[in-house]
């Protein structure tokens, strides 16, 4: 089926019950990514708040955050930057722990990835708890990065990852609930 004005991202997400583990109900947005239209659409949709913000950086949190991240960089014009889970970066890093909806684990990105004051965009497909974000934003800013916004297709409201980054001051955009 093609995606288009009248369609709806929710239809192109797929949920699939307890992955990874028992309980969780898995937002799946492989589905989405397969549809040359929704696709380009969600990353469409996503970039057009930012073109005026002079984001020189996008950051892409691992993994599916490096799909949309590198599109949206594309598109804006702007380098990219991978934030990862630790031990996948060559150079020197800075590490954080965080806690997610199903477990805990380290995360880094290279200490000479952000000049400081570069104005970057976070990205990743999903904010549930917002621990991931969270991260990024703490390690981001330990480089003195300006975060301009963060954006990601799905918000879990429930879990409260929006409210939590903005306490944080960062200002959150989503596509769909
Ligand atoms: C998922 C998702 C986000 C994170 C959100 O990634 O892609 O990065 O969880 O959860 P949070 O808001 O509660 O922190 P996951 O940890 O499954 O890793 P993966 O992308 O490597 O599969
Ligand atoms: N990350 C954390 N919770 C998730 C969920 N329910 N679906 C996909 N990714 C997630």
């Amino acid at each position: 089926a093609i995606f288009d004005a009248s369609s709806d991202f929710h239809d192109v997400i797929r949920t699939i019950p307890d992955y990874p583990k028992p309980g969780i109900m898995f937002r799946d947005i492989t589905t989405l990514l397969a549809s040359p239209e929704a696709f380009r659409s969600a990353v469409d949709t996503m970039v057009a708040p930012y073109r005026s913000e002079g984001v020189a950086l996008v950051a892409g949190i691992e993994a599916r955050g490096f799909i949309l991240g590198g599109a949206m960089s594309h598109q804006l014009a702007a380098g990219f930057v991978p934030i990862r889970k630790k031990g996948k970066l060559p150079h020197e890093t800075i590490r954080v722990a965080y806690s997610l909806e199903y477990g805990v684990d380290e995360m880094e990105v290279h200490r000479d990835a952000v000049a400081p004051g570069t104005r970057v965009l976070l990205t990743d497909d999903l904010i549930a708890t917002g621990g991931t974000a969270e991260a990024a934003v703490k390690l981001l800013r330990e480089l003195g990065a300006e975060i301009v916004g963060a954006c990601f297709v799905i918000d879990l409201p429930e879990l409260g990852g929006r409210r939590k980054l903005e306490a944080m001051g960062v200002s959150v955009k989503t596509l769909v609930a």
